[in-house]
């Protein structure tokens, strides 16, 4: 447990990453060091007692989850794919996209019944979604560039995060229909809520205020 008073928050590398520095500075804090981080992996916000972590999507959670950060900025994708015991306390509306199921243009995904095979780097969402329709399926697990499994005829669609739309058009896919919307969420340790409770609760006010 990150027992000190200052609050550790875990970014997600990338993308997230920029954008909450961008919110931070516009709460007013010293992004100074955020800015100009280097190769650091640890940092602080001067001021404010916020020490910030940069870590990959997954290992926020592990951190989170494991109260070594008391709180952290995840993807929606990677909760919905992980879990974990944490609570998920706000939606900060940036690194919005979305979860579709996808293929081959033209092909008629829900006709015939036999087993169909998807192939998806998101195997817990993929399965959750065809258990909703009560419609069995393979599941392949890609590590990326998951919309070459259907041109290859691995799969004959794909779960995947769309954005833009662009790879899919790129490579003569479609979606077929959207499973579920993304956006960054803030995440936080249990224990830390209890113990840090006012000092969280206003950062995550203070986020929420300058979204
Ligand atoms: C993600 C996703 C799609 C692409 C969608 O891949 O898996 O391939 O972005 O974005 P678009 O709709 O704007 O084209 P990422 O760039 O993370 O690489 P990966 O496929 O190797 O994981």
């Amino acid at each position: 447990m990150n027992d000190r008073k200052t609050i550790r928050i875990a970014l997600t590398k990338g993308r997230l990453e920029k954008d909450t520095v961008g919110l931070f500075e516009k709460i007013g804090y010293d992004v100074s060091q955020l800015r100009d981080k280097g190769r650091r992996l640890i940092l602080e916000i001067p001021g404010a007692d916020i020490e910030v972590v940069l870590a990959k999507a997954a290992d926020v959670i592990t951190y989170v989850e494991h109260g070594v950060c008391d709180m952290g900025v995840v993807g929606k994708d990677t909760i919905d794919e992980h879990g974990g015991r944490f609570f998920e306390v706000c939606d900060l509306g940036f690194g919005r996209c979305r979860f579709a199921l996808a293929g081959q243009k033209g092909f008629d995904f829900y006709k015939g019944c036999g087993v169909k095979t998807i192939a998806t780097k998101y195997p817990n969402v993929t399965r959750r979604f065809f258990e909703a329709k009560g419609m069995d399926v393979d599941i392949v697990k890609i590590e990326g560039s998951v919309e070459l499994a259907p041109l290859l005829s691995l799969s004959d669609g794909i779960v995947d995060i769309v954005e833009t739309g662009t790879t899919l058009k790129e490579n003569g896919l479609e979606v077929y229909e959207d499973v579920s919307p993304i956006s960054a969420r803030v995440i936080v340790n249990p224990v830390s809520m209890k113990l840090k409770k006012t000092a969280i609760e206003n950062l995550i006010a203070e986020m929420e205020k300058n979204i």
